[in-house]
């Protein structure tokens, strides 16, 4: 059973692409199993019954929200405190006692929902930081399923993620996970520094800690991509409509390509930056080269996001009224959401990637790009060392997404790459794409899952001395 507050129910043949939803589903799709969370509807009176919808081998489960629950829990402590904090940005947390008190209720809510369709044998496994307290909230309701959290966002170091209201009460409810999971070694390092700093997790060996007489299992479980099905979609992509039309408007132009949802995290405003002083500095570059960012905007009705929509809109346009001519426009900048074909072809006709977060969980884009590039003549991966994605993808530049004037250069030093050069640093990345799929990465937690359920039967729960884990295959878990 898979939970996560956005559920990309069928509707009309169309569904919700985030990063989060094309990983589960991708994973989901072949096994099998029951997918869990919010409907995206805002109604007056919310019931606890879930609307159940069968979608191909998935079950789909949604519950509604009221307009309270939806302030508090998603706009309000999910958007404004936790996701700020958990990108390091503590200059835009909003602190409400309201919002607090919101998002522990909704959760609460969502166990009460959940309980009505759990089987005593499920395996249950929960996404994302909108739902940290729910397997806490199912303890206390008396589930003691195997349960699995996975964090798509990075975690900060103690410092910074104390900044969190309800910091200890949000640790002890990771700490009612039987595994917690996260992208990057970094993120397991600094969630590890908060259990022992704070005294709530005692160390029990390599990645295992005890908390409140419960054990726990921590580790980095990279999220991948649908490899080898992106790159045909890539393929057949470069017949789409919208990419052939692209395409003859570039005319011999090079394309840069950039895809994020309006997020501040996501670093628009310095890639911008980035991109003019690129101009500034390499006159020969104009009219040769065209910058589509393909933006779809996101949290509007978050304050910080509005704030951001008019900001990057008016760079833009200065931009171009600075630097274009007549019969050029160097940034296209579009505030709309491209179907994944087109997206896939377009990436394959660019000749640079520019993904270059502030701070990202993993990003997926990174992995989509590099996916889609021909073998015989790859473009170039612009990426911010930042973003989880660089701790596999060191085939691509990598660069600090604060320094402008140093993307630049790699702009540049991306457009004049040899083809030798483009196809060596491509060939790493792509084999390491090949390995780390997302279904990789769904069997490694499950299997974690079940391999932690095994050794909670065979040891005691005592603290123990650092012990090498066993390289006996893992058990596979049957059921999602
Ligand atoms: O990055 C975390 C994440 O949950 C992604 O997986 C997803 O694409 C995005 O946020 C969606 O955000 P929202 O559900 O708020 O639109």
């Amino acid at each position: 059973m898979v939970v996560s507050n956005r559920v990309p129910v069928p509707k009309d043949g169309s569904t919700k692409a985030g990063g989060l939803a094309i990983a589960l589903e991708g994973a989901l799709k072949e096994s099998g199993g029951l997918w869990f969370g919010w409907s995206g509807n805002i109604v007056g009176d919310a019931s606890d019954k879930p609307e159940v919808v069968q979608g191909g081998k998935i079950t789909f489960a949604v519950v509604d929200l009221t307009q309270q629950d939806y302030d508090e829990y998603y706009a309000g402590f999910a958007n404004r405190a936790l996701w700020p904090v958990c990108h390091y940005r503590l200059d835009l947390v909003q602190l409400e006692r309201s919002d607090t008190d919101g998002y522990f209720r909704v959760n609460r809510a969502f166990a009460a929902s959940l309980a009505r369709l759990l089987q005593p044998d499920d395996i249950i496994w929960i996404h994302d930081y909108h739902f940290i307290p729910l397997a806490a909230e199912l303890r206390k309701l008396g589930f003691n399923n195997r349960i699995g959290f996975f964090l798509h966002i990075p975690w900060p170091p103690s410092d910074v993620a104390s900044a969190l209201p309800a910091y200890e009460r949000l640790l002890r409810g990771l700490g009612a996970y039987d595994v917690v999971g996260f992208h990057t070694p970094l993120d397991v390092e600094n969630f590890q520094q908060c259990l022992v700093r704070e005294g709530i997790g005692q160390p029990m060996g390599p990645n295992e800690y005890q908390v409140d007489g419960r054990r726990i299992r921590v580790e980095p479980f990279p999220v991948g991509i649908d490899t080898q099905a992106f790159a045909r979609t890539a393929v057949s992509g470069e017949k789409n409509a919208l990419v052939r039309r692209t395409k003859a408007s570039m005319g011999d132009r090079d394309l840069i390509i950039g895809v994020d949802r309006l997020d501040y995290s996501k670093g628009i405003k310095q890639r911008i930056e980035s991109f003019s002083c690129f101009l500034k500095s390499s006159p020969a570059f104009h009219n040769r080269v065209t910058y589509i960012q393909i933006t779809p905007k996101s949290r509007s009705d978050v304050p910080e996001y509005k704030r951001m929509q008019h900001e990057i809109a008016e760079q833009a346009g200065w931009t171009n009224g600075n630097f274009g001519e007549v019969d050029w426009t160097p940034i296209r900048y579009v505030n709309q959401t491209v179907g994944h074909a087109a997206l896939a072809g377009l990436y394959r006709m660019s000749q640079v990637g520019l993904v270059t977060p502030l701070r990202d969980g993993m990003n997926l884009v990174a992995k989509e790009f590099v996916a889609a590039q021909p073998p015989e003549d790859p473009g170039v991966l612009i990426l911010s060392r930042f973003a989880g994605a660089a701790h596999e993808l060191n085939g691509a530049l990598l660069v600090n997404p604060y320094d402008t004037e140093a993307c630049a250069a790699a702009i540049t030093r991306a457009l004049q790459m040899p083809l030798a050069e483009r196809q060596e640093r491509w060939i790493t990345m792509w084999e390491r794409l090949q390995t780390n799929t997302v279904g990789a990465w769904c069997r490694q937690f499950l299997s974690c899952l079940a391999d932690s359920a095994a050794e909670a039967e065979e040891e005691p729960l005592e603290p123990k001395r650092a012990r090498v884990r066993s390289r006996s295959p893992r058990r596979q878990a049957t059921r999602a």
